[in-house]
Parts: structure tokens; sequence; C-alpha cells
């Protein structure tokens, strides 16, 4: 990563790499943010499947919902417009649960966690910091790799942002999801999104909203309308047209050199211990 590209783009708020597009003032004043206990927050770490779980809950209601932009992304101003808003709120955040404002967690708002197998976020997020001129340039694979190992990219460790989510796990306005689970049963999973919503969805609806939630149908989507900053719930980017990748559980193998994957593993273990991943 070059240095002069780091200083530009990013700054350190409470010991984690936020880009410039969320500022200190607004991160500061997140603490104060009041949520309403009808919000459901839709958390992860970039790079999980944030867009996917996003396009499938917004078709689940029958009734207005805003889909916000994230809650850290922006100038202080934002708070000012997400207070505003006269519709039930969905509220996107990449925040670790420490950072999260201590409101929603007092009001018990419904929170959806998703996640994702590290080593194909770590992928996915390199080709992001590639591609996305919000994030710093990244000279190789090699180089990536150190960085997200160490925590050293924009909203810092993944461990670290995992467990600080998994230690909330049982909570019953929690929910914790995983990419790999969509994959493999989307159906499945989008049941048991509705049973936590509380939202009365026939199987067949369920059936059809997977149908249009595909990666294919979601790239076409994106590639059809002009980007629109309203339009992302990563607050690394406003352009839909950098989300919609591979798509693919396993992409790390491409990647990953026996080496690499011998010292992720190791790491892994180490930091996940008491996790019961
Ligand atoms: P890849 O870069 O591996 O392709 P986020 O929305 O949190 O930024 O996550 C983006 C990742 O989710 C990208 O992974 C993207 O391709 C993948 N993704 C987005 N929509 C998807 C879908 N409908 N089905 C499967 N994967 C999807």
């Amino acid at each position: 990563m070059s240095s002069s590209g780091e200083a530009e783009l990013l700054h350190t708020f409470k010991g984690i790499p936020f880009t410039t597009r969320s500022s200190p003032e607004l991160l500061k004043s997140l603490d104060t943010f009041d949520a309403r206990e009808d919000d459901v927050l839709l958390v992860s770490y970039p790079k999980s499947g944030t867009h996917w779980l996003a396009g499938v809950i917004t078709k689940l209601y029958d009734t207005r919902v805003t889909v916000t932009s994230p809650i850290e992304l922006g100038d202080i101003s934002r708070l000012e417009e997400l207070n505003k808003l006269s519709s039930k709120r969905i509220i996107p955040t990449h925040l670790d649960y420490n950072m999260l404002p201590p409101n929603f967690k007092n009001k018990k708002c419904k929170m959806i966690y998703i996640s994702r197998n590290p080593k194909d976020t770590a992928v996915s997020m390199f080709h992001y910091y590639r591609d996305n001129p919000n994030l710093p340039t990244v000279d190789s694979w090699t180089a990536f790799f150190d960085l997200f190992l160490k925590g050293n990219v924009v909203c810092g460790s993944w461990f670290d942002h995992f467990l600080s989510w998994e230690e909330h796990e049982d909570e019953k306005n929690i929910l914790f999801l995983f990419y790999e689970d969509m994959k493999k049963d989307l159906p499945k999973v989008v049941k048991e999104i509705t049973l936590f919503l509380n939202l009365n969805v026939s199987d067949d609806d369920i059936q059809d909203i997977c149908n249009k939630s595909s990666f294919s149908e979601m790239k076409n989507d994106t590639e059809k309308e002009n980007s629109d900053p309203s339009h992302t719930v990563c607050a690394l980017t406003s352009n839909r047209k950098l989300i919609f990748r591979k798509g693919a559980v396993g992409d790390w193998k491409n990647y990953f050199t026996p080496k690499q994957n011998i010292r992720f593993e190791e790491i892994f273990n180490e930091k996940m211990k008491l996790s019961k991943m």
C-alpha cells in the first residue's frame, strides 16, 4: 500500500481505519444516535455479502421501508437526514459491536450479522482495494494478504469484527447468517429471516425472491442502472458496479499459496480459539 495513498484516503478512529467518506465528526457523534425500536440493522465486515442480503430483505417487505445509506457514511449532517426519514429504516453498517450506537442496543433493535469465510472475504477485499478509488492502492496479493492478517485494512481486523459480534450471538434480537449458507440453500435462509423479522411471506414468494436475488440477476440489474449514491449499502463506495465480481465460494484457492494457507490457518486458530465457529 502506498503510504501517501493511505494518508489521503484513510484515517483512524478508535484504532480502526475508516475512509475519509466517514468523517471523524460523524463517527464521534454516533454515540448519541437516536435509534427507533423498529429499526433493522444489517451488519457486516466488508465483502461478506451485504448487498445480496439487502437485496433479499427489501423484497420481503410489502410495506414501505427504506434501506438507508450506511450509518457511518458521510458527515454529521447525515444523522439529521436519517432522523427525518418517516418510513421504517433498514440501516446497513460495517461497525464492530463496540462502536455501534448504544441506542440500538438499549432499544433491542433487530440486527442481522452476515459473515463469510474470511479467506474468500480477503480475496474479495483485495479486488475491492484494486478497483475502488476510495481505497489505497495495493501492489500485489501478497502485500494485501499481510495487511489483511494484521488487520491493517479498512474496518480493521476481520477477526476482531467477527468476535465482537459473535459474543452477542445468543441475544434474541441478533440473527447470525453465513454467505456460504445462502449459496447452499437460499430459500432456507430467507425463511429464517422472515421468521426473525416476523414477516408473513409464502413459500412461493420466497422462491420468487430467491430467483430475483441470484448473482446474475443482481449483477444485470446493476449494469442496467446508472450508479446512484443512495444505491450501495457499503460506506466504501457509491458505485454498485464494483460490488458484483464473482459471487463464488472458495475463490481463495485461486489466490492462497500453500504457505499462505498454513499461516492463515495458524492465525485463525489462535485468534478464534474461543469462538464457536
Ligand atoms: P466477490 O468479490 O467474491 O465476488 P458486499 O456486498 O458485502 O460488499 O459483498 C460483496 C461480495 O458479495 C462480492 O463477492 C459479490 O460478488 C458477492 N455477491 C453480491 N451479490 C451476490 C449474490 N446475489 N450472490 C452471490 N454473491 C453475491
